[in-house]
């Protein structure tokens, strides 16, 4: 006889009941998948509609599940800018490949956890190979490691928390106070604003934040480093780290990285190079050389979650010398099943519960190969040379010299600025592009982001971009 209470149906339905919405899910997500493509980038949704709706949620009555899924989808087609439209030129965020889709099912359904090695060995595993192996691509030593993030952020948080540690031996213990003079970093003033937000995480402050200048073209200027370090060395701030970008985020800059590395191997500071995006040009053997001196960096930054074209919160970690990550992670936690400092992600990242993040690139780096993710590449940096000719045809000019697949570009005068074609470009829904500041100057900032943008989207673009 059973004495307990039977689980919850509407958490845990009975195999029959999951079956028949799961093929029902499936169904409808491929229509409203169609049905995004072909419709409006921007969204469409009544926001004060939505939200009074939203109070009706008080969560007192429950609702069928599939009424709420149906709910659901129709809200999503009207209520977000669509990554999953091929109109979109954004802000690096992709339209998911399919892989990664599965993955997430996949990922769903066994909900490992995956802090430690002994509740999910094989998870560990596979996350630990494809981290080498894209760190070998890379060019890093074979014996580099580092890990799965929840995206750039978190992986730009890990080198400066790598770079203060290895500065200075007290720092673990008493943070910020270990140094004689205060603590400061250097990247440029093109850098992405995630690393003002780690110097105050970090407790470094935000005026730790050495934001060098450009050289004109969005590269950072090395004279302007190098000057920058000397006088912060004269005024007795401990330098710690410099940061180079691969790939800025409004104009895909690449700074000068062989010669940051040299700088910071002189002053003996920690070298990151964040290469969120650009990243993934490793992939192509026609195009990777545009990241020479990448291979010098002590760690890297790459998110599978922009050019890899993987679902949201996929980042990583690259580490030339993987024992600095347990010298800043490394916890005594009785009750975990593992604790191996090289081995378990809890005890050498950020995260502490962690979801099975890499199985996405994983299948997506298993199932195309590096080939496939280099033509992946190369066809968005032909669509970019495209639509820099399209755009040149009538008038316009870009003013970015990037090798990568976005441009800053200037209207010509008759058209209005860069932010009242933005502005009407995104009212039409035709396309998504935005407004974004390169060299001090407005620019329509135009990325190439999705897998499937074709030739008609092209020519959708630059009508929306010129009537
Ligand atoms: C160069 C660069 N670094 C870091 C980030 C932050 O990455 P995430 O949004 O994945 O945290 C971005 C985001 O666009 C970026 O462009």
């Amino acid at each position: 006889m059973n004495f307990l209470p039977d689980a919850v149906e509407a958490l845990f339905p009975p195999h029959a009941e999951r079956k028949r919405i799961e093929e029902w899910l499936t169904q409808a997500l491929q229509r409203a998948l169609l049905h995004i493509q072909a419709g409006p980038v921007t969204p469409t949704i009544d926001m004060a509609a939505f939200r009074a709706e939203l109070e009706t949620f008080d969560f007192g009555r429950p609702r069928p599940l599939e009424e709420l899924l149906r709910w659901t989808i129709e809200r999503m087609q009207q209520g977000i800018v669509q990554m999953a439209n091929p109109r979109y030129f954004g802000l690096f965020n992709p339209g998911p490949n399919f892989p990664a889709q599965c993955a997430e099912r996949i990922v769903a359904a066994f909900n490992p956890q995956v802090a430690s090695s002994a509740t999910s060995p094989a998870a560990v595993a596979l996350e630990a190979h494809v981290i080498r192996m894209v760190a070998q691509r890379a060019g890093f030593p074979a014996q580099s490691e580092g890990h799965f993030t929840s995206g750039g952020s978190e992986a730009n948080y890990t080198a400066m928390l790598c770079a203060l540690t290895r500065a200075h031996p007290q720092f673990a213990a008493d943070g910020a106070r270990a140094f004689a003079g205060p603590p400061v970093f250097y990247t440029s003033k093109e850098c992405h604003g995630s690393w003002v937000k780690i110097a105050h995480q970090a407790g470094i402050g935000r005026s730790a934040a050495r934001l060098v200048a450009t050289d004109g073209t969005g590269r950072m200027s090395v004279p302007a480093l190098a000057e920058a370090i000397a006088s912060d060395l004269k005024r007795g701030c401990t330098p710690v780290l410099i940061v180079a970008s691969a790939g800025t985020s409004s104009a895909g800059m690449i700074d000068p990285l062989p010669d940051c590395a040299a700088l910071a191997q002189r002053h003996r500071l920690w070298y990151h190079i964040d290469a969120a995006w650009g990243g993934a040009m490793i992939a192509s053997e026609k195009l990777r050389g545009v990241l020479a001196g990448l291979e010098r960096a002590d760690s890297a930054t790459i998110d599978a979650h922009k050019w890899f074209a993987t679902t949201m919160g996929c980042g990583m970690f690259l580490i030339r010398d993987a024992t600095t990550l347990p010298a800043v992670f490394q916890v005594a936690a009785s009750y975990m099943p593992s604790h191996q400092a090289s081995v378990d992600p809890y005890m050498n990242s950020v995260q502490w519960s962690r979801r099975f993040l890499g199985l996405r690139l994983f299948l997506s780096l298993a199932s195309a190969g590096w080939a496939g993710h280099a033509a992946h590449i190369e066809r968005a940096v032909e669509q970019a040379a495209k639509i820099r000719q399209g755009l040149e045809a009538r008038g316009w000019s870009v003013v970015n010299d990037s090798p990568l697949a976005v441009l800053a570009a200037v209207p010509p005068p008759e058209l209005g600025s860069a932010r009242t074609i933005v502005e009407r470009v995104l009212k039409s829904g035709r396309a998504w592009v935005s407004l974004a500041r390169f060299e001090e100057r407005e620019v329509v900032r135009i990325c190439v982001t999705h897998g499937e943008t074709c030739e008609e989207d092209l020519s959708v673009l630059l009508d929306a971009l010129t009537r």
